[in-house]
């Protein structure tokens, strides 16, 4: 096959073994049809281990000038897609030192001073996991910046807000959407935090317990953009707290927009329909032609399972294994993996589809008037007139009776037919009992007043800035 092959018994380990491994454990216990992905950030980890072992003399300026060649080089062949992954070899540290060696011959094989695939590999996830972070966390802003957007432009417009999905009281569009920007910012700052705690460099942990080079790890973690080196060589390269984490974090995001997902399925249902999706973001259905689907969001709602299966099982893969590194380990690439990309992409979903959504702004506040979401305006009203909230709770119950019976909404009682619950109603009621004044008078912060939403709107703009 390629020119990265190993004959049987080349590997790099192979000095203690009298025969060749079994070729199905060999294909078991291989790993480079997934961790070729950490093949960048590997390449990154060696050069800036391969510069300080010359710093401190463990490597000739020569060879260090050799193996920087080798791996620029590699770089390019991993980048163009050229490179010659070889199962044979098992893992991405495997493949390209053994290339690094084909490629510049001696000098190859001293790269590994002073270190072991258990620290490097180590190195690579977190330098992965930092970049994919940095990246997830600018989705999330500009889905915020969306959400923004769309409750400006929507800070005026009314429709119910729900509990238990019934109509409670009256919101505006702008303010439900906020919520969801706050929702994202938890998230972001989560990941915030979960980087902060992951920038740390294991590299120099070496198998576990350090290695008998002078090495510099202040220098390799300078280097590679790490806080600091880790303090402790056991827990460098057994600690995976990092990608459990990580994927607590994406799995509330994940939960997150299956929420968002949940209310755009029902809002976008003929029985609601609050908004209308762009149909680049729908789908038709093959047998009933009048159909167009949110799809989008169905899938969205459904990937969150990843997120957190993802989750379940790198916290099972840890449970219980003993210090230091045990193989097991290997098994937390697929599922991280799967969680950065189920993030991200769900992410790029909601960023591209939701500030793109267009709002039925009559059936909104067709769907507010319906259900006596000004009935709490009613009972505050009445309590300003001195009744006890209690008594003026029990009054407004019994309106809402009448005028379910009535078929009509409680702004279309006449003042007499009000007054039979209440003598404390004058004709100054009917400005509480619309909507607008409704929404208006929630004026403080956190309210749903359309003066709120721009203020929050603004201040949410400056926070992502
Ligand atoms: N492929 C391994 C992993 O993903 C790298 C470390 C292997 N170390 C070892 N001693 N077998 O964790």
């Amino acid at each position: 096959m390629s020119q990265n092959d190993a004959a049987p018994g080349q590997q790099l380990w192979t000095g203690r073994f009298t025969e060749a491994t079994d070729a199905f454990v060999e294909r078991f216990s291989a790993s480079v049809q997934f961790d070729a992905r950490l093949a960048l950030q590997d390449i990154q980890g060696s050069e800036a281990h391969a510069r300080m072992l010359a710093e401190r003399g463990v490597l000739t300026e020569a060879e260090r000038d050799a193996i920087l060649q080798g791996l620029a080089e590699i770089r390019q062949e991993v980048i163009e897609e050229r490179f010659p992954w070889s199962p044979q070899l098992e893992d991405v540290h495997m493949n390209i030192e053994h290339r690094l060696t084909q490629r510049i011959g001696e000098a190859g094989k001293k790269l590994h001073t002073g270190r072991s695939r258990n620290d490097q590999i180590a190195t690579d996830v977190r330098l992965f996991l930092r970049e994919a972070i940095d990246t997830i966390r600018a989705e999330l802003a500009r889905f915020q910046h969306g959400l923004v957007e769309l409750a400006e432009r929507e800070a005026d417009t009314i429709m119910p807000g729900f509990t238990h999905l019934q109509v409670a009281q009256p919101v505006t569009f702008g303010h439900h959407m906020l919520a969801w920007y706050e929702m994202l910012e938890r998230d972001r700052d989560r990941l915030a935090d979960c980087r902060r705690r992951l920038n740390q460099c294991p590299l120099g942990a070496a198998a576990l317990a350090g290695t008998s080079f002078p090495i510099d790890r202040e220098a390799t973690a300078r280097e590679l953009g790490f806080d600091a080196p880790t303090r402790n060589s056991l827990d460098s390269v057994s600690d995976r707290d990092f990608a459990i984490e990580f994927c607590a974090d994406a799995s509330l995001i994940l939960v997150h927009l299956s929420r968002m997902a949940e209310e755009l399925v029902l809002w976008t249902s003929q029985q609601f329909g609050f908004v209308e999706l762009p149909d680049r973001f729908c789908t038709g259905s093959s047998i009933m032609p009048q159909k167009k689907t949110p799809d989008v969001a169905e899938l969205v709602r459904g990937k969150a399972a990843r997120a957190q299966g993802s989750l379940v099982q790198l916290l099972t893969l840890m449970k219980g294994q003993p210090l230091a590194y045990n193989r097991d380990n290997q098994e937390d690439k697929e599922p991280l993996f799967d969680a950065v990309d189920t993030a991200r992409d769900a992410l790029t979903a909601f960023a591209d589809m939701v500030p793109a959504l267009s709002v039925n702004r009559e059936r909104c506040r067709e769907a507010a008037r319906a259900g006596f979401a000004t009935a709490t305006d009613l009972a505050d009203y009445l309590v300003r007139q001195g009744l006890a909230f209690r008594d003026a709770h029990e009054v407004v119950g019994r309106a809402v009776r009448y005028a379910t019976e009535a078929d009509r909404d409680l702004a279309e009682l006449s003042l007499e037919e009000l007054r039979q619950f209440s003598a404390a109603i004058g004709d100054d009621v009917f400005a509480v009992l619309t909507l607008d004044g409704s929404v208006a008078a929630r004026s403080h912060i956190g309210g749903t007043a359309p003066e709120q939403v721009r203020a929050q709107a603004r201040a949410a703009r400056e926070r992502l800035a």
